[in-house]
C-alpha cells in the first residue's frame, strides 16, 4: 500500500439505529473534507452481492441454516471487497461501508451464537490484513431501534427476530467497541439527530485530522 491509499469506514448498529440518514450525513463531511468517497454497503454493494443479499434478506429462505447465512454474508463481502473496496482504496479513494464484518460478528456470532474463530477464520480468508481505519457503533435500545425500524417497511428475515436475538447483537457489538476502542466508535443514537450529528461531525473530523 502507499501513503495515499484511501481510508476505509464502516458504520454499524441494530435495526433502526439510523444508519441510513447518517452514511449520507457522513459522505458529505468527508466530501466537504476533499474527500472522493465511494458509497457501498453488505450484504450486497456489487451486482453478485445484492443477488445474495435478496437469498439472505427476503423470505423465501426462512429456515436457512446459520452457517449458510454466515458463508453467503462472506461470499457477498468477498466479491464487494475484490470489485470496488480494495481497488478503490488503492486508488486513493475513501470507501464508506454501510455495515460490514464487525456485522458478521454481532449477528452471526452474537445472534446466532457462531463461534468466533470461525468468523476469525473467514475474516482472514477474505480480507488478509484489512481492517476498517474508522467504525461507527450507531448504539440503542433495542426497543427503541426496532420500534423505528417497525414504522419504516415491511420487516425483512432479520427483523422478523426476537427482542432476545437483537439485545445479543447489541451486546456483542458494544463488547467489539470495548476491545477495539481505538477502531470502534459509539455514537449514542438515542439522542435528536442534531446532537447525533454533532457527534459524528467531532468523530469524523478527529479521524481525519489525525487518522489520514
Ligand atoms: P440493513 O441493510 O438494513 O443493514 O440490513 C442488512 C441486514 O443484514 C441486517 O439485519 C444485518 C444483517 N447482516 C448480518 O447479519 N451479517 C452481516 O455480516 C451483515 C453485513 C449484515
Amino acid at each position: 500500500m502507499t501513503g495515499s491509499r484511501g481510508r476505509f469506514i464502516t458504520v454499524e448498529g441494530i435495526e433502526g439505529a439510523g444508519k441510513s440518514s447518517n452514511l449520507e450525513f457522513i459522505k458529505q463531511l468527508l466530501e466537504a473534507s476533499g474527500k472522493e468517497v465511494l458509497f457501498t454497503r453488505e450484504p450486497g454493494g456489487t451486482p453478485l452481492g445484492e443477488e445474495v443479499r435478496q437469498l439472505l434478506l427476503g423470505h423465501r429462505h426462512t429456515g436457512m441454516a446459520d452457517d449458510t447465512e454466515l458463508l453467503l454474508m462472506f461470499a457477498a463481502r468477498a466479491e464487494n471487497l475484490e470489485q470496488k473496496i480494495k481497488p478503490a482504496l488503492e486508488a486513493g479513494i475513501w470507501v464508506l461501508c454501510d455495515r460490514f464484518t464487525d456485522a458478521s460478528y454481532a449477528y452471526q456470532g452474537g445472534g446466532r451464537g457462531i463461534d468466533k474463530m470461525r468468523i476469525q477464520q473467514l475474516e482472514e480468508w477474505t480480507q488478509g490484513e484489512l481492517r476498517p481505519d474508522l467504525t461507527l457503533l450507531l448504539d440503542l435500545p433495542v426497543e427503541v431501534g426496532l420500534e423505528r425500524a417497525g414504522k419504516r417497511s415491511a420487516p425483512d428475515r432479520f427483523e422478523k427476530e426476537e427482542v432476545r436475538f437483537f439485545e445479543d447483537v447489541r451486546q456483542a457489538y458494544l463488547q467489539i467497541a470495548w476491545d477495539q476502542a481505538s477502531r470502534v466508535k459509539v455514537v449514542d443514537a438515542s439522542t435528536p439527530l442534531y446532537e447525533v450529528q454533532a457527534h459524528i461531525t467531532e468523530t469524523v473530523h478527529d479521524f481525519i485530522q489525525t487518522g489520514s
